[in-house]
């Protein structure tokens, strides 16, 4: 009886849990911790089994002020989580929220003295491409950097994991990102297209037409899986299995696969997997990039995005495997995981305040998810930095290392 009790209970948790996922808005449309409802039903559950003291203080988010007792309650895992890793390649996917990404691996990779492997040849080009569209990479691509292994990739590249195994340092772990592919669609199709001024909706005069097929990926259709590491010369198939197991292997390769519409979430689950302090995932929550046009909202019909569906089949199996995956192990975090995500939420955009008002010096106490840290006037010098900025500080680590090896 009891265990029939707990399935029924397991069920309509699940049931909770996939209904309130629906109702996430997408991208950072809603600068605001937007918690799903399922992550309320743990926290509600969980008030018999603990002290009402944590409670209250995971329901009011980050209170800097209600601080002073709380460091008691940071929970086991906290301080048990072993080494940062700190050797790890980024596959910057266009148009995926992989700029903001890129900012705060950048961040984390300069304030880690880590050894980026910079594109040898342009120093200053912001959307620098490292080995992007051929995916071939050699320790020659990389600026030179004697007596040491490379140990962070962030630029643009092809996930190509065994030339990248050997560019790097034994061990490297890799991160992912991908969007809902008609989400993607729409923002990458602008993207140095230039559109007349006439056409009301290019977008779905574009679908009506149907093209791109010849090709085996374009900016338009299977984009995301071909830079993730999906093969050129499986993109045809037909054989859905074929295609399913193909992508099983590849996701088998990322320790991490960001997913854009759960972008800070899925900042958590990296902060998690990679044993860092919430410090290190802090964002700036300035619009990296403006909407670029109106046109890209527009409504388009279902033959249009069915359409969209054909052409791009392997970049929606794949971002349905890897949303699945994702969800499956945000669950796996348990309850807590959604208590971290909303203090995460509440401390950025306090930090986020502090910089763009008063600046200057604060400390953030320790809380129940981070350790204290104080930000000063540098630190929101910073946070104005754009990518540019931010890639040329990982390449001057790199230059100082150089001149400490001579
Ligand atoms: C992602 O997965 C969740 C859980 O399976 C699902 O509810 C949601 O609709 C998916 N998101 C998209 C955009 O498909
Ligand atoms: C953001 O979300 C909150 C709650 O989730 C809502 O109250 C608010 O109206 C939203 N703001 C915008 C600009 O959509
Ligand atoms: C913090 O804990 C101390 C003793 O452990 C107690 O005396 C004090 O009242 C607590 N402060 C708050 C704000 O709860
Ligand atoms: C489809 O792919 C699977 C797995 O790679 C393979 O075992 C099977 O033989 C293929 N089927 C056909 C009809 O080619």
């Amino acid at each position: 009886m009891a265990r029939e009790f707990m399935f029924l209970a397991f069920s309509l948790s699940c049931v909770a849990i996939y209904m309130s996922i629906s109702f996430l808005s997408g991208w950072k449309d809603n600068s605001t911790a937007v918690k799903p409802e399922f992550a309320n039903f743990h926290i509600t559950q969980r008030v018999d089994e603990t002290s009402t003291n944590r409670m209250s203080l995971t329901q009011t988010g980050y209170h800097p002020t209600a601080q002073s007792n709380v460091t008691k309650l940071v929970p086991a895992s906290l301080p048990t989580c072993g080494r940062p890793v700190t050797n790890f390649v980024f596959i910057k996917v266009h148009k995926t929220a992989s700029g903001s990404t890129f900012m705060v691996l950048a961040r984390f990779g300069r304030n880690h003295g880590m050894t980026i492997c910079y594109p040898k040849r342009h120093r200053k080009a912001i959307h620098n491409q490292l080995s992007y569209p051929s995916g071939k990479l050699t320790k020659s691509d990389c600026r030179p950097s004697p007596g040491r292994k490379y140990n962070l990739i962030i630029h643009h590249s092809v996930m190509n994991k065994p030339a990248m195994d050997r560019v790097m340092e034994p061990g490297t772990k890799y991160i992912g990102i991908f969007r809902e592919p008609l989400n993607h669609f729409r923002s990458i199709f602008f993207w140095k297209n230039k559109i007349s001024r006439r056409n009301k909706n290019p977008l779905g005069a574009f679908l009506n037409r149907n093209h791109d097929r010849k090709r085996s990926y374009s900016k338009h259709h299977n984009f995301q899986a071909y830079t993730m590491g999906f093969p050129k010369r499986l993109m045809a198939s037909k054989n859905e299995s074929q295609i399913y197991e193909t992508i099983r292997t590849i996701a088998g390769w990322y320790s991490v696969v960001l997913i854009t519409e759960y972008w800070e979430e899925s900042l958590v689950l990296l902060r998690r997997k990679f044993c860092w302090r919430l410090y290190d995932i802090l964002h700036t929550t300035d619009r990296l990039h403006a909407l670029h046009t109106k046109k890209e909202h527009i409504p388009l019909t279902t033959e249009q995005k069915q359409n969209h569906r054909k052409m791009s089949n392997i970049d929606y199996m794949m971002y349905d495997y890897l949303n699945k995956t994702f969800w499956q192990r945000v669950t796996n975090e348990g309850p807590e995981f959604w208590e971290e995500v909303k203090y995460y939420k509440t401390l950025n955009s306090e930090v986020n305040k502090h910089c763009n008002s008063v600046g200057g010096k604060r400390v953030f106490p320790a809380g129940k998810w981070s350790q204290e840290f104080v930000i000063d006037s540098t630190f929101c010098e910073e946070w104005k930095w754009k990518e540019g900025r931010w890639a040329l500080a990982c390449w001057d680590v790199v230059g100082k290392q150089n001149e400490e090896t001579k």
